[in-house]
């Protein structure tokens, strides 16, 4: 092999240095990949207790592991030869146009994850153009919400009260800031048993005890942000002084029935969304009942555990229905992949609840935006790959379920 010293004008192409980014911030959320990358920086920067109560689920986690599971058992069975150099993401959702097949779905306690919160998903959710779910134990209130996002779609999640009337003042907030959609979360008669949030002891808002100043030491910015921002409280209650406990034992009903949803459905002006829809059954009534659209989803397995995996019941639920409603799905989504498989399977929206809460946890607004962008970025590969352009050329043949577990049939 005859050797020769390199020239300048060869090793020049070769040497490139990257533009060095001295926020460690944004070092970090470069650095992330996937939502799981996200998800050990979160783990990282939360408090365990904090931590824990987002990445947890009810009893032995048996439904959350399952549905991830499922995702993971999809086989995309790709078509060649297709011009794919353009994809469009977008599509009319309960009657307005979303960027992108995902939105953020309603979550509790927001501010105890990250001190941004509500504000970093809902501006988040308005610039990339998907739908923003403010939860009825969020933290931040409904006015700031719309107010932070004036150009953005926000959605309202309610748990219906005991105090009815209470419950009702909340959505007619709402209609009246200009959110379009009601999101009537059904799976909670009573709270499931997140077995991670007792034995850590779980406070909210956290507590400063020998234990959580241990946990803190490494994690000085979440304290630091915390101890420095508004006091956590809820956002829908003026305030309360009794306990966790008798918190949930208020904003959780177990006398809501499909009387009280008739109820609501002839106050509510804009959109109804069913969020909790578990049986063929069950959506089939709320079809009947007039909905706009049922969302199948067990709550991310936080309340009953072994509850069935939404991805799998999707098939015989838009066969049933889905001529007459959306049929929307959420639970254990953590890529874009796990998007298409449900879009291609006949979800026509989805949404995601850990998956934007690990961004947040990773780094305030500008997480969120990663994890959007991480989303977005493998949603459109995986259409590029299976070589359709847009969500309405995604069928049921472009994935298999792999079937890992089946019911026996009585
Ligand atoms: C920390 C956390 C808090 C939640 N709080 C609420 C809530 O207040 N209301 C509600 O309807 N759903 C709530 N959910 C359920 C989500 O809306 C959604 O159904 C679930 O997170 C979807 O599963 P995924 O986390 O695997 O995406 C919560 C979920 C998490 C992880």
């Amino acid at each position: 092999m005859k050797r020769q010293l390199p020239k300048r004008h060869d090793l020049a192409p070769l040497m490139r240095f990257k533009r060095p980014v001295w926020s460690p911030k944004d070092r970090r959320l470069a650095g992330a990949l996937t939502i799981e990358d996200l998800r050990r920086i979160a783990k990282r920067r939360t408090p365990k207790a904090a931590f824990d109560y987002t990445d947890g689920a009810a009893d032995g986690e048996v439904s959350l592991a399952r549905a991830r599971q499922a995702f993971g058992d999809v086989e995309f069975n790709p078509a060649i030869l297709r011009d794919v150099s353009t994809v469009d993401t977008s599509r009319v959702v309960l009657g307005k146009r979303v960027a992108l097949p995902f939105g953020i779905a309603p979550t509790g306690f927001t501010r105890m994850m990250q001190a941004e919160g509500e504000i970093a998903g809902a501006t988040a959710a308005a610039a990339a153009g998907i739908p923003f779910s403010l939860s009825t134990m969020g933290t931040t209130s409904i006015e700031d919400v719309a107010a932070a996002a004036p150009d953005g779609r926000n959605w309202f999640q309610l748990y219906m009260w005991k105090d009815r009337d209470r419950s009702m003042a909340l959505v007619d907030r709402a209609a009246k800031v200009g959110y379009d959609t009601l999101l009537v979360t059904v799976d909670v008669p009573v709270a499931g048993a997140r077995l991670r949030d007792v034995r850590n002891g779980m406070t909210i808002p956290p507590t400063l005890s020998p234990r959580t100043i241990v946990d803190a030491i490494p994690r000085p910015a979440w304290w630091i942000n915390f101890l420095t921002t508004e006091p956590l409280a809820f956002a829908s209650l003026d305030s309360w002084s009794g306990t966790v406990a008798d918190l949930l034992d208020t904003m959780f009903d177990p006398t809501v029935t499909y009387d009280d949803l008739a109820w609501i459905k002839e106050q509510w002006p804009g959109k109804l969304v069913v969020k909790g829809v578990q049986t063929v059954d069950d959506a089939r009534r709320l079809a009947d009942a007039g909905v706009d659209a049922v969302l199948l989803s067990n709550h991310g397995g936080r309340q009953l555990d072994r509850a069935p995996v939404p991805f799998h019941l999707l098939p015989q639920v838009v066969a049933a229905v889905g001529n007459d409603v959306e049929v929307h799905l959420d639970t254990g989504i953590m890529s874009g992949q796990d998007v298409v498989a449900s879009i291609a399977h006949g979800a026509h929206f989805t949404l995601v609840g850990r998956a934007y809460l690990y961004g947040l946890m990773a780094g305030g607004r500008d997480g969120v935006d990663r994890a959007i962008e991480i989303l977005r970025g493998q949603v459109e590969r995986t259409m590029r790959l299976l070589g359709v352009r847009t969500l309405d050329e995604l069928e049921p043949g472009h994935v298999t379920q792999l079937v890992r577990l089946e019911p026996r049939r009585l």
